[in-house]
């Protein structure tokens, strides 16, 4: 098997109009990334498809969105005021700003220890970077300033002050719009424990070392669900979540299961709210990495704004005729991270032929089906087609160049059909479909060509 490498990622994503570099005309603002004409769409279906399957197809599922900016007090309660910071450092030699931990990790990886740092204290960090010679990514020293907390939090402000009192964050994570609603969700919807409620949309951190393309951004759209259950219940809810997610990656967007595993965090390893949390890490081309987190997160944070709002965050259970407060488990992903995710998965180099597609399930496909007269004389036919299948599809018409480099073209997005038009077979009604990962060619009569594709694109 050719293994795919992130410049053939990075590459493809930019020439196909999947990503381009944010601000790209002004010298780019670093790590901010736009998402192109392709990239938008596959954005879309994969949200789509995570809203049906864990929204659409469940009777215990409901969506929120929740607004970015949130009263201060809220970031006070869930502990990011306080503990939301990486440790950072700077080098004495290049004045490059790093993250110890990263650095810690970088050298794990050289000698191959499958570990994070995540669980060291300031102290432990700075010996162990002492200790092995640790040098910097920039200038290759070993001298470095103390390690300092550095908070995540982007901050703006409200009003026309930029004073304290109108001081406002742009939320670093979705989940604590989830929280602040528990109440009005279970009020309203009158739904009984347990349920989930869900919510995809952007959330900000301002990380200090970005990486890796689209891995580690300060913008990033999160898709997290937060599952409220009955204390005690939380294991078996977790472990069932596990497959569902596991389920989606698989079966849902067709990854292959030998990109994925799970991971438990250590004891030292686990956020403030969580008793225990298992990540799904990929295989990316740079090594084994996270790609999304489920968290039991206990009731710590029901808890915490039950007692700074003074309002009641409590669940009568009318079967056990019980009041508690709810335990929570947390399945959460990037989606930013799964389009990088999704991109090396199906990125595909045939080993004989060198032809390169991308491997989509149709539904995450951006472009569905590509509709290309054969010669340039008879596109007004072939538009007619183009036009009757846009009433189902998201399609493409292209009629320059040849029909070998046009389906080249196509492959390298993912296109799971194109339609060829051509004079001999319109004139007995039919064209010809091709199938992108086996190139196989259809004969299809025109007067059902929407209802053949839309049964393989359902
Ligand atoms: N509400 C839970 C939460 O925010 P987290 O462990 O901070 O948990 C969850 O993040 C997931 O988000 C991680 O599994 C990781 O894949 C992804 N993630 C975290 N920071 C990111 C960033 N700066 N850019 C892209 N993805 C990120």
């Amino acid at each position: 098997m050719i293994k795919v490498t992130m410049t053939d990622i990075v590459n493809l994503a930019k020439n196909r109009w999947v990503v381009y570099a944010g601000s790209e005309i002004y010298g780019w603002l670093a790590n901010a990334w736009d998402y192109g004409p392709y990239g938008s769409l596959l954005k879309e279906n994969i949200k789509n498809l995570w809203i049906k399957e864990f929204v659409q197809k469940r009777e215990d599922m409901m969506l929120l969105d929740a607004a970015i900016l949130m009263n201060p007090k809220v970031w006070v309660a869930s502990w990011h005021v306080w503990g939301f910071s990486d440790p950072l450092m700077d080098c004495k030699i290049c004045n490059k700003r790093l993250r110890a931990d990263k650095l810690i990790e970088e050298d794990y990886a050289k000698k191959d220890i499958d570990q994070v740092a995540d669980g060291m204290t300031k102290e432990e960090m700075e010996i162990y970077i002492k200790e092995n010679n640790v040098t910097c990514f920039e200038c290759w020293n070993s001298d470095f300033t103390e390690i300092k907390d550095f908070n995540l939090m982007f901050k703006t402000y409200q009003w026309v002050t930029e004073d304290s009192s109108s001081m406002v964050y742009l939320r670093p994570e979705t989940a604590q719009g989830i929280f602040v609603n528990f109440a009005n969700v279970a009020r309203t919807s009158r739904r009984k424990i347990p349920f989930g409620v869900a919510q995809v949309w952007k959330s900000f951190r301002n990380e200090i070392t970005p990486w890796n393309f689209i891995f580690r951004t300060r913008e990033f759209e999160q898709m997290e669900i937060e599952y409220f259950c009955k204390p005690g219940t939380e294991k078996e809810i977790h472990n069932k979540w596990n497959k569902d997610c596991e389920n989606f990656l698989v079966k849902t967007l067709w990854m292959d299961i030998r990109n994925i595993r799970f991971r438990a965090h250590s004891p030292e390893e686990l956020s403030h709210y969580s008793n225990w949390t298992y990540d799904i890490e990929f295989k990316y081309p740079f090594g084994w990495g996270e790609l999304r987190g489920i968290a039991s997160r206990t009731d710590f944070d029901l808890k915490a704004h039950m007692k700074d709002s003074k309002q009641d965050m409590s669940y009568f259970d009318s079967v056990n005729n019980k009041k508690y407060i709810p335990y929570v488990v947390e399945p959460a992903v990037w989606l930013t991270r799964l389009i990088l995710a999704s991109l090396v998965d199906a990125y595909t180099i045939d080993e004989e032929t060198g032809r390169t597609y991308l491997k989509f399930e149709p539904r995450v496909a951006p472009i569905k089906v590509w509709v290309l007269p054969i010669v340039k004389k008879i596109w007004n036919i072939a538009k007619e087609i183009y036009v009757k299948l846009t009433d189902d599809f998201i399609c493409e018409y292209d009629e320059v160049w040849s029909v070998g480099k046009r389906y080249a073209r196509f492959d390298e997005i993912g296109t799971p059909f194109c339609v060829t038009i051509d004079t001999d077979n319109y004139k007995v009604g039919k064209v010809t479909v091709r199938h992108r990962d086996s190139m196989k060619q259809e004969l299809v009569e025109i007067s059902k060509l929407n209802e053949y594709l839309r049964k393989r694109l359902k």
